[in-house]
């Protein structure tokens, strides 16, 4: 039913709204089955939109009490979507009443439940579950709110904006800023606060407040500190300050993402905001530190300018992961951020461009826009943003996006208007460059060189692959940053980037005594897949050699495909050449220990899988997994005295601390005794196992005893020790099914899926479990097919209860086209099963469609 109804919303079909909001009030009453929303809306003609004379509201599950325009009732006609009503073609003021129920809200958006709490998601469009209104994000009001709720299960009661009055029961919040609907959010329930302060530039003294549950409050103090240092390095790095008395961040439990920038009172995914050194691991101490930044950065770039339609969602969200990516870098050590962004990209972007799900960074057309909160978005719009600071320098950049903040400062835009700043503000025309948002698929790189008369020339050709909707493209700006080296390792031209536009192009370098070994795409300048023939010996050059980090890791880690595919192709044993450099970077005490254990660490399945397609190789899963254990092995008994070693040389002296330079210490430590423990019996793992006093070593000693032998034992402790904290029970449960063995992994996630603490409605744990599944690729794609049922069986679960969480992890079958037969038609028979499905809710209507083809 809802299927057919389901129509693609068209960025060219674009208008304006008839009407201006002057002012937005909002009175809300909560109760868990009868919340009623009173609105009052102050609406003028828009001098620049198509004629007034109709109001037409979005709005959905809403129970309409009332509504009146300008005292008088208004002659309202509602449908699914929303309500229609004729309207005065001159200013007037509207009024409505709604009743919503938030406690049988499972989809968690809207307002919502979550532990007795209520608390509101409106990105994108979850503003129409509240009261009717015009939600889209070209449409910005001033909003008060006031908020009623009993005071015995409710005492903390916060919305966007400063707080005004407040009494027993009550509360009223005034946002001054102009904003959509998008980021509006409420939240009340019985929290205890952290609290802070920050002084900006200019001299304002902001509060500031992490809400949590109480019991959590001693969980918060890394989250405040990674908040203050956002907030200075915003005022540092691109002259923005904050712009209200009052900053909240609220933890919650159920959340479909990982937090939102709603204005003033940002609302976090608890994962990403609690922490202490006994349930946090470093990798989570980075993520919170990065996405509080994220969250923070988004009050200007996307708060202040916001989008002017969700197919501009790059504009906020590119922009603002570029600027945490940056922020990240300058907190910790800028090589290892890219390197870890880089596998990120790869690992989800480079993987949905290369399937059905490929999209421009700014789609043309969508169904279901929660749909589109993609990598390609995100990941890959900072990607290009990266190239375009590239392109314009330092300054050119600074310049431009001075006058974006000053030319746009409370305006909803588009990429054109991104665009444009840019070239006014360095003079470059940037036509050509647009195709980043425009076109879709990774553009595939190849290089050929030749010497000769002390003249090397380097003739790259570019292509873009067919993706759906787009057969053809046109050549893309392609910066790549080019090194080149001397024989003996010196550099003999220190980077300059290359400027590709045309699908043929050559470049002349004269003057070189010998021929120089080229360093590529330094610092990966260009998301694109670049091809080379080259030798191992030259990669292990080039790994020992080359001084730009990033490509000294990439060297390693093209030598590593290689290794691993002659493995898994001709059964061949790892050369030489590999194991020796991988034994020089190991032994390297100059190199950061992050980078050593970026260098140690092997190539994922997925990744192998979708190298081995790129070449022409139908993937066996089964097989990449075994040559990735052998390689293992391997190294571990190659290497076993340096690596033993290093374990004990890194063991840490005094008391954990999350910082930067301890994690990365703790980083090559774990690298180490995964090695390790495949030739020690698990000796060492048992032992930091026990004597742990922080979950990165326990999770760490954990995740090999699994590996070894499904570490029953030290499950069972970890479970007794922890059953009381979801977010370390989520870790539990992730690396139960992540680390088991092929054959296991699915019997291990049906198993788990029957443990009383499965509850599979919270998103965090579902992820754990069905998430983890898909996330071990052999275990995911074994043989029969179990893998693939146990997943569509829980999507089509979960489908009605919470169709954002399910839609989005249909990704896990995005892959289908790589494998053989057998596998294709089983992963296409799930995605069938899922598409027919009665019901079936708009979203995973969509993916499924599309990812089927
Ligand atoms: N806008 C959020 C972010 O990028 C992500 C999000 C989207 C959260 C939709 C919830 C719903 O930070
Ligand atoms: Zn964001």
């Amino acid at each position: 039913m809802k299927e057919a109804a389901a129509r693609a919303v068209h960025l060219k079909d674009y208008a304006p709204y008839p009407y201006l909001l002057d002012d937005v009030s909002l009175q809300v009453r909560l109760d868990p089955k009868a919340t009623r929303v009173v609105s009052q809306i102050r609406f003028s003609p828009n001098p620049d939109g198509p004629a007034a004379g109709t109001l037409r509201l979005d709005g959905e599950g809403l129970r309409l009490i009332r509504a009146t325009i300008d005292g008088a009732p208004a002659d309202v006609t509602v449908d699914d979507h929303g309500l229609t009503c004729p309207a005065p073609a001159t200013a007037f003021d509207w009024e409505c009443e709604v009743e919503i129920a938030p406690a049988d809200n499972t989809a968690l958006e809207g307002l919502y439940m979550s532990n007795g709490m209520y608390c509101t998601q409106c990105e994108a469009e979850g503003f129409r579950k509240i009261t009717y209104y015009p939600d889209r994000p070209d449409v910005m009001a001033p909003f008060s709110v006031r908020i009623e709720a009993d005071p015995a299960t409710c005492p903390v009661l916060l919305s966007n904006g400063n707080p005004t009055v407040a009494g027993d029961g009550w509360a009223e919040w005034q946002d001054p800023w102009p904003k959509p609907a998008y980021l509006f959010a409420l939240v009340a329930g019985d929290l205890v606060r952290h609290a802070d302060s920050f002084r900006t530039l200019s001299g304002r003294e902001v509060d500031l407040g992490i809400w949590v549950r109480p019991g959590d409050e001693g969980k918060c103090a890394y989250a405040m500190d990674a908040l203050k240092r956002s907030m200075a390095w915003d005022e540092a790095e691109y002259g923005r300050e904050y712009d209200l008395n009052t900053f909240n961040i609220v933890a919650v439990d159920d959340f479909n993402m990982g937090a939102m920038e709603n204005k003033g009172l940002n609302i976090f995914n608890s994962k990403y905001v609690l922490a202490s050194p006994e349930t946090a691991t470093d990798r989570d101490y980075e993520m919170i530190e990065g996405i509080i930044a994220h969250e923070y950065f988004h009050n200007w770039t996307g708060n202040r300018i916001t989008c002017r339609d969700w197919f501009q969602l790059c504009l906020k969200e590119g922009l603002t992961v570029f600027r945490d990516q940056q922020f990240s870098g300058d907190q910790r050590s800028h090589a290892v951020k890219r390197i870890d962004d880089v596998l990120t990209l790869r690992a989800r972007q480079f993987r949905e461009d290369n399937g059905p799900l490929s999209h421009p960074v700014r789609p043309e057309s969508y169904i279901e826009i929660n749909n589109f909160y993609t990598a390609t978005v995100y990941e890959k719009g900072a990607e290009v943003i990266g190239m375009l600071r590239r392109l314009v320098g330092e300054e050119g950049y600074r310049a431009a996006l001075d006058l974006y903040f000053d030319r746009h400062d409370g305006q909803a835009c588009t990429i054109e208007d991104w665009l444009r700043v840019f070239e006014d503000a360095t003079g470059r025309d940037l036509t050509q460059f647009k195709r980043w948002y425009t076109q879709s698929g990774t553009p595939r790189l190849s290089v050929r060189e030749d010497y000769t008369d002390n003249v090397y020339r380097l003739h790259f050709r570019q292509e873009t692959p067919p993706t759906p909707g787009q057969p053809e493209k046109g050549p893309q700006v392609i910066p790549v940053a080019l090194g080149l080296l001397a024989p003996d390792g010196s550099e003999t031209m220190p980077t300059r980037v290359l400027e590709i536009t045309e699908t043929e192009q050559s470049f002349t370098f004269p003057g070189q005594e010998t021929r120089p070994i080229p360093s590529l795409l330094r610092g990966f300048s260009a998301p694109v897949i670049l091809t080379r023939q080259s030798t191992a010996e030259e990669r292990a050059f080039l790994l020992a050699h080359d001084t730009d980090p990033f490509n000294k890791w990439e060297a390693g880690r093209t030598l590593a495909k290689d290794v691993l595919s002659r493995m898994v192709t001709d059964d061949a044993a790892p050369g030489p050449d590999y194991l020796s450099a991988l034994r020089r970077v190991t032994q390297d005490d100059t190199l950061d220990p992050a980078f050593r254990a970026l260098a140690l660490a092997l190539p994922s399945d997925d990744d192998m899988a979708q190298t081995l397609t790129d070449s022409g190789v139908t993937p066996d899963p089964l097989a990449i997994w075994t040559a990735r254990e052998k390689l293992s092995l391997r190294i571990a008994e190659e290497l076993s005295a340096v690596l033993g070693d290093l374990y004990d040389a890194l063991e840490r002296p005094g008391p954990y601390s999350p910082d930067p330079k301890a994690a990365n210490a703790r980083a090559l430590r774990q690298t180490a005794l995964g090695l390790l423990s495949r030739i020690d019996g698990g000796t060492r793992a048992q032992k930091q196992f026990a004597a742990a006093d922080n979950m990165t070593d326990e999770l760490g000693a954990l995740a090999c005893l699994i590996r070894a032998d499904g570490g029953d034992e030290a499950t069972a402790t970890f479970y007794r020790r922890w059953a009381d904290d979801r977010l370390v029970l989520d870790k539990w449960f992730a690396l139960q099914v992540g680390y088991a063995a092929p054959a296991d992994a699915a019997d291990v996630a049906a198993r788990l899926t029957q443990h009383p603490a499965f509850d599979w409605k919270n998103p965090n744990r579902f992820r754990s479990v069905i998430g983890g599944l898909g996330g071990n690729h052999a275990g995911f794609h074994a043989a029969g097919g179990a893998g693939y049922e146990l997943v569509a069986d829980w999507l089509i679960r979960l489908d009605p209860v919470n169709p954002q969480t399910a839609a989005r992890m249909t990704t896990l079958f995005e892959t289908w086209h790589r494998y053989d037969a057998d596998r294709r038609d089983m992963m296409r028979a799930a995605l069938e099963r899922i598409r027919a499905t009665r019901g079936l809710s708009r979203d995973s209507a969509e993916m499924v469609g599309r990812i089927l083809g």
